[in-house]
């Protein structure tokens, strides 16, 4: 099978990559991966590095998107035309606004929305425009997979509703509008962008964040410090999750 595993950042997608291809180093820079990669092949696409590699009879196609909702849509709409992927999953970190998910925690989207869509003016709710939906659903066969990864490891994957803007969230009162207007448990800058090209191409897909910060005064500084060991929480998740597709 064709599989895209996307992040956003260099950070969220560097652990899959030296776990695919076992001659790179741990935590190595991206330099150093694209000098040193023996088992990967590179593809440059409108800006943006698409890595191929072979994983137990599939082919997996990685890329990081850059940070936002354009350029995540970009990003899906090459893997899924170009690279044809025939399901796609996404490792990354989000910010917590369910208060019972912690720094490291794992929360897989059963549902996404976009918390900046707004043309309210014109009687619409918050998230929606014309011919769309507030919420999209991610595919429930890859939640059942992952949730068996879950069991097996002895952790909980919670499931619950990501909201994805084009905002780093870091304002108590901006995050409880979030969590009351869309019932979010997680924010990221994404998801949902992801969510709304793969459901127009009809492409099962899986959403998981590992917790990096609480969205709050201190998220910036949280961020920074949990970035890779959260992004990391996550893409080990989602290599276990591969085996069992
Ligand atoms: N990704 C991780 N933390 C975030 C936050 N606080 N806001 C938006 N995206 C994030």
């Amino acid at each position: 099978m064709r599989i895209a595993i996307m992040g956003a950042m260099v950070e969220e997608i560097e652990p899959i990559l030296t776990k695919l291809d076992p001659t790179l180093a741990p935590e190595s820079e991206l330099s150093q991966i694209i000098a040193h990669m023996q088992h990967i092949k590179l593809h440059t696409i409108a800006g943006n590095h698409y890595f191929e590699a072979k994983y137990k009879g599939h082919e997996v196609f990685i890329a990081y998107s850059k940070i936002g909702k354009v350029f995540a849509s970009l990003t899906a709409s090459v893997l899924i035309e170009h690279f044809k992927v025939q399901k796609l999953l996404f490792s990354g970190v989000a910010g917590a606004i369910n208060e019972d998910l912690h720094i490291g925690d794992l929360i897989a989207a059963k549902r996404l929305c976009q918390h900046d869509l707004d043309i309210t003016a014109f009687g619409h709710p918050y998230g929606y425009v014309p011919e769309g939906k507030v919420y999209i659903e991610s595919d429930a066969t890859l939640r059942f997979l992952a949730q068996e990864v879950a069991k097996e490891r002895g952790i909980e994957l919670k499931e619950g509703t990501i909201a994805t803007g084009d905002q780093f969230i870091a304002d108590p009162k901006k995050k409880e509008w979030i969590r009351k207007t869309f019932q979010a448990d997680a924010i990221e800058m994404e998801g949902a962008a992801v969510a709304v090209v793969c459901d127009a191409y009809d492409i099962p897909f899986f959403i998981l964040r590992s917790i990096s910060d609480a969205a709050d005064m201190d998220a910036s500084f949280d961020f920074d410090e949990f970035l890779k060991s959260s992004s990391k929480i996550s893409a080990d998740f989602i290599i276990a999750l591969l085996d069992k597709i």
